[in-house]
């Protein structure tokens, strides 16, 4: 039965990877480089929006991190309503919320300013704008905010501005947005390319005063982006694997830079476009179990995103065994950590390796305390649901499987 199970996961994944040369893969328009935040209102200007959303959150504001971007809407006469209540791991009452200062006061668009949190509370939102009658639970999965839209011939979303403030999920370049509730204490991705940002602006000088721990994990969590990409089946195009080998290497070569000096400028500019080439690989190539088993330890107990990727991954790469050893050997290189004479196996077991340690150097811990055994089986069902069988991973896992990995997550 399962092996048959199997089977059909693996047919569908097939059936995907076909359907995603068919998908309208629009790249946001990128804005780079230090201070180039303030050439946002310009580019807001010349597409005739005249009133914003900012979406951010409380964090940004009291650190004053968006008070250049006030200044330069302020003088480019853009009108602007705020939203920033935004919590780690946003929930629909964030967006609910963000959704009804939009019509309030009648905006055109929306600025996402912030990490992962405030983006995905703002791209929610803006599918909330275009599908008034449909609620977020309804939207999580697949296409959810576009199929409905198609048969009713309705609007598209309004554009989003995307200005990533940490340099780790991507989401400024994504079709995703994970979203929790906190009736159920479930964490979901919704994924469509309609709330794909049509814009990004890369500006490594807001992301300096990001401080040393969610560097470090945020950073991690672009890594796993990568890889997780890079070692899956069916979806990824030569674009994807490119920039998701790209990835891997900037990585390594600046998340210890940027952890220990957050000044280091060019370091900083380093990880934000890592983040923004490991979005990209994975809105195509998508994620794995890192992700699925991750996404639940946040909705049932808030650990931030990045810890859990961090601490998570190379469980999962360990548990994948000799079906992931050719792709890891291959960002083994890329990583700088193969030696001459190793086999493929002993290449995947370098880079996972080199995945702990640098784990321990930016002092991520190895395991969690908070998860309770009663809990496990729900986790493990939860993150199933949510990986088998979308996303095309090396080796596909069952529930029992999920459980032990969860158990040896433990501390
Ligand atoms: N949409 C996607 O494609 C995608 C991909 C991966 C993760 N995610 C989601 O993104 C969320 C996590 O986002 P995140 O890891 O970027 O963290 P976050 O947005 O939750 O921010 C974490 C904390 O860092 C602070 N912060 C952000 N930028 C700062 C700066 N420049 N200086 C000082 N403090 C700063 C915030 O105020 C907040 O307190 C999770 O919900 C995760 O599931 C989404
Ligand atoms: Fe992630």
């Amino acid at each position: 039965m399962w092996a048959l199970q199997k089977a059909y996961y693996r047919t569908y994944q097939f059936v995907m990877g076909l359907g995603m040369n068919f998908l309208p893969w629009l790249e946001p328009e990128i804005v780079e480089g230090a201070g180039s935040i303030k050439k946002l209102p310009s580019v807001i200007k010349w597409k005739d929006i005249k009133s914003v959303l900012i979406v951010t959150d409380q964090g940004l504001m009291s650190l004053h991190l968006l008070d250049s971007l006030f200044e330069a809407l302020n003088s480019a006469r853009i009108k602007y309503a705020l939203y920033d209540q935004v919590q780690p791991n946003p929930t629909i009452e964030n967006i609910e919320a963000a959704l009804k200062i939009y019509n309030e006061n009648k905006c055109e668009a929306i600025i996402a300013f912030g990490g992962g949190s405030p983006m995905d509370c703002a791209k929610v939102t803006s599918a909330r704008v275009a599908r008034p009658g449909r609620s977020v639970t309804r939207m999580r999965g697949l296409f959810r905010v576009i199929l409905p839209a198609l048969k009713m011939g309705s609007v598209f979303p309004p554009a989003i501005f995307a200005v990533p403030t940490t340099a780790g999920t991507g989401s400024e370049t994504t079709i995703a947005a994970v979203v929790s509730n906190t009736q159920t204490h479930e964490k979901y991705p919704i994924n469509d390319p309609v709330i794909r940002p049509r814009y990004a602006v890369l500006d490594p000088e807001l992301t300096v005063g990001l401080p040393p721990h969610i560097t470090a994990t945020t950073g991690m969590d672009a890594l796993t982006h990568a890889v997780e990409s890079y070692i899956g089946k069916f979806y990824n195009n030569t674009a994807t694997s490119v920039k998701a080998v790209l990835a891997v290497e900037m990585i390594f070569n600046n998340i210890e830079k940027a952890f220990k000096d957050g000044n280091d400028l060019e370091a900083r500019g380093q990880m934000l476009l890592a983040s923004y080439y490991a979005g990209y690989s994975f809105t195509r190539g998508a994620v794995g179990y890192v992700h699925g088993i991750g996404h639940n330890l946040g909705g049932m107990y808030g650990v931030p995103h990045g810890l859990a990727m961090s601490v998570i991954m190379p469980y999962v790469l360990e548990w994948y065994g000799e079906a992931a050893h050719k792709p890891l050997a291959e960002l083994a290189e890329a990583a700088g950590v193969s030696k001459m004479g190793m086999n493929r196996a002993q290449k995947a077991k370098a880079f996972i390796d080199a995945v702990k340690g640098l784990n321990s150097r930016l002092n991520i811990p190895s395991k969690f305390d908070c998860i309770k055994d009663e809990d496990i089986p729900t986790i493990a069902e939860r993150a199933m649901y949510e990986c088998n069988p979308t996303y095309p991973v090396p080796k596909i896992m069952g529930k029992e499987d999920c459980i032990a990995v969860i158990k040896s997550l433990k501390a």
